[in-house]
């Protein structure tokens, strides 16, 4: 098994969630890009978003795993759904360990973001629309630097942990 973990998927799939189990199960640090990010800036991603810019948030991002690639002890780490689209994280991604897409439907996700507000990308406007062509953008993007596809429709974090455990 490489060193590192890295859990990828759309936003709500549960990469928080999975990636605390499989790190707890495995004994090492659990990190997430987001959390990351909000501890560095002192602020919520949806300030960053707001005064800065989805661009300023990308580069934060890309700055991230560039700094990750420097850890030489191993963790699990869960990346912003976003995170793949930008060519270059997915090199840094891939070079990091080995990246887990967590593949959950539409329906599954709809029901775990509404309501939200702490996701820009997903304010205003017809959530499932938003949901519809987000996915429709991503989907083949997170097959294409996925090591590994996993479904989590139905399953439990710890479930997902343990099956986690078994194929890596
Ligand atoms: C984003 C996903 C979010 C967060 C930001 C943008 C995206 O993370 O990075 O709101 O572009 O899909 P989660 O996938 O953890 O919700």
């Amino acid at each position: 098994m490489k060193k590192k973990i890295v859990l990828m998927g759309f936003m709500g799939a549960g990469k928080t969630t999975v990636g605390k189990y499989l790190s707890e199960k495995l004994s090492c640090e659990f990190l997430d890009t987001d959390e990351c990010i909000e501890a560095a800036e002192g602020r919520k991603i949806s300030e960053i978003f707001a005064s800065d810019g989805e661009k300023a948030f990308r580069d934060m991002e890309t700055a991230l795993l560039k700094k990750l690639q420097e850890k030489e002890t191993p963790f699990v780490l869960s990346i912003g759904g976003g995170m793949p689209v930008r060519e270059e994280n997915r090199a840094l991604l891939r070079s990091l360990g080995t990246v887990v897409y967590l593949k959950t439907s539409k329906e599954t996700i709809l029901k775990r973001v509404a309501g939200d507000v702490s996701r820009p990308l997903l304010q205003g406007g017809e959530l499932e629309e938003k949901i519809t062509s987000l996915m429709k953008a991503r989907e083949s993007i997170y097959i294409e630097t996925a090591d590994r596809i996993i479904e989590t429709d139905g399953r439990t974090p710890d479930e997902l942990a343990e099956e986690l455990l078994g194929v890596l």
